[in-house]
């Protein structure tokens, strides 16, 4: 366990750096203009990936940090579904025909709470528009609580091939705590349903920081879901406490919340059991047996990050549908509105225009920075002077990390050899903080817009 001093040092509010600039950088001087330039200005027959964001819920999780609401008319959920053909529409025309796309990926919230037949209805809309390629990968985030009867096969019959799956932790008392009661074997019923769909890949997300739980709980737990449901892929969450985001996080009892020694404690014990049961430890939160393709890509340093977590997809442009989804472009980013009333709004009074709101460019800075940033995060180690070579940078570019750098190999999570920074496994937890090292957008202490590092 790092001396407490360490904790101290790393223990600010950070971005978990899916994207550089990260979404604290959107603002409104960047929106549909900008989707519909970058949209138009993406080269015929360059790959793209789609991302679609169902915001409903049967029901809240008290911990969920995502843009999520319960929506119980199965008419509204089905008018959802609509605005996402809508936009898929409007998106293809601007790209134009023949499109190929290698990775779906449907989340949210939980995109099961679209009715059967609007799920139908909008991966037709997208097989007709785009060209789906062979062996794409099409995922979907399912709540194990609430799977309705037919939707495995039918996600079998439209080509799903990996579904990621919540489970957070089993420990009871955890569970209560955080509102959200799940056994587990409504978990392994859920993961054989889809096996018998032919849904072959299974994720699985664990948390770990969460109320009341404890080192022992939170090692029990990767244990049991890797000897039972033996997923192809663990995420291993730290609980991210943003009550000023998601005022339901006040409703969890703040005084049970494990302090950040306990929360490292947590990680170290569930990283040992998954590596104990042949998982191997990619980027700073996921797990992946070897052989997978995750593990190669990290292996062979071709991993990338992305608004979705870790992925072996390397398609430059990838386009969120939905209210709040975010599109990924070369030039920068841009974000949906956020609440679904108002995206819902936004479609309708203006069918000419896409629904982006916010969002920001991406300077030749941010794509250096950005580069050493996602390197750092995929391989645990880069060499920024390289990284500025290949953009036109001088090799002082970084001077300003160096103090840093240097502390950080005291502190024995990096080591630096020569221009290359490599990130030790005692490092590994602490990735955001040395990532956070490049970033020129970085909130000065004491500003929350993120969760805290540890
Ligand atoms: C977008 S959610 C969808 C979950 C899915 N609908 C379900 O009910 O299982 C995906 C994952 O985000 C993680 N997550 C949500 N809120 C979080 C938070 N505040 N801190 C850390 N991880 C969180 C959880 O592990 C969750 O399974």
């Amino acid at each position: 366990m790092p001396p407490s001093d360490v904790l101290v040092r790393y223990g600010g509010n950070l971005p978990r750096y899916t994207s550089y600039p990260t979404a604290a950088q959107f603002d409104a001087t960047v929106g549909a203009a900008e989707a519909e330039a970058w949209l138009r200005a993406v080269p015929a027959g360059t790959p793209i990936s789609l991302y679609l964001h169902v915001p409903f819920c049967d029901v809240l999780c008290l911990f969920c940090g995502c843009n999520t609401s319960v929506v119980r008319d199965s008419g509204l959920r089905a008018a959802y579904g609509l605005l996402l053909i809508d936009e898929l529409q409007r998106v293809a025309a601007r790209l134009g025909p023949d499109r190929p796309v290698r990775h779906v990926q449907w989340g949210g919230g939980t995109p099961t709470t679209l009715p059967p037949a609007t799920m139908r209805a909008v991966m037709e809309t997208l097989h007709r528009l785009f060209r789906v390629e062979a062996g794409a990968e099409i995922a979907i985030e399912l709540d194990p609580r609430f799977l309705p009867e037919d939707y495995p096969p039918l996600l079998g019959e439209l080509g799903f091939n990996r579904a990621s799956l919540g489970v957070q932790d089993l420990d009871p008392v955890v569970q209560a705590a955080s509102g959200r009661v799940q056994s587990l074997e409504q978990t392994e019923d859920c993961v054989r349903r889809m096996r018998s769909a032919g849904i072959s890949s299974i994720n699985v997300d664990l948390i770990y920081g969460l109320p009341y739980q404890t080192t022992d709980g939170a090692g029990d737990t990767a244990l049991t879901v890797a000897d039972t449901l033996r997923p192809d892929r663990l995420a291993v969450f730290g609980y991210a406490h943003v009550p000023w985001k998601q005022k339901r996080q006040a409703l969890l009892p703040q005084g049970a919340l494990p302090p950040p020694a306990e929360r490292l404690a947590q990680r170290a014990r569930i990283d040992a059991a998954l590596r104990l049961a042949g998982y191997r430890a990619i980027g700073l939160d996921h797990y992946a047996r070897p052989g997978d393709a995750l593990c190669r890509a990290a292996e062979a340093g071709t991993l990338h990050r992305n608004f979705q977590g870790y992925t072996v997809d390397p398609a430059p442009v990838l386009i969120g549908i939905g209210a709040s989804a975010i599109s990924s472009f070369p030039q920068g980013m841009t974000q949906n509105v956020p609440a679904q009333a108002f995206y819902a709004r936004a479609m309708e009074t203006m069918p000419d225009s896409l629904p982006a709101v916010r969002g920001v460019c991406r300077t030749a800075d941010d794509r250096l920075r950005g580069e050493v940033i996602e390197r750092l995060m995929c391989d645990l180690k880069v060499d920024p002077a390289a990284v500025g070579a290949r953009h036109g940078a001088p090799a002082s570019w970084y001077d300003g990390a160096w103090p840093a750098l240097r502390q950080a190999q005291a502190d024995g999570l990096v080591v630096l050899d020569g221009t290359v920074i490599r990130v030790t496994e005692e490092g590994r937890p602490f990735l955001r903080n040395i990532a956070a090292v490049f970033d020129a957008h970085h909130a000065p202490a004491g500003v929350k817009r993120h969760a805290g590092a540890l």
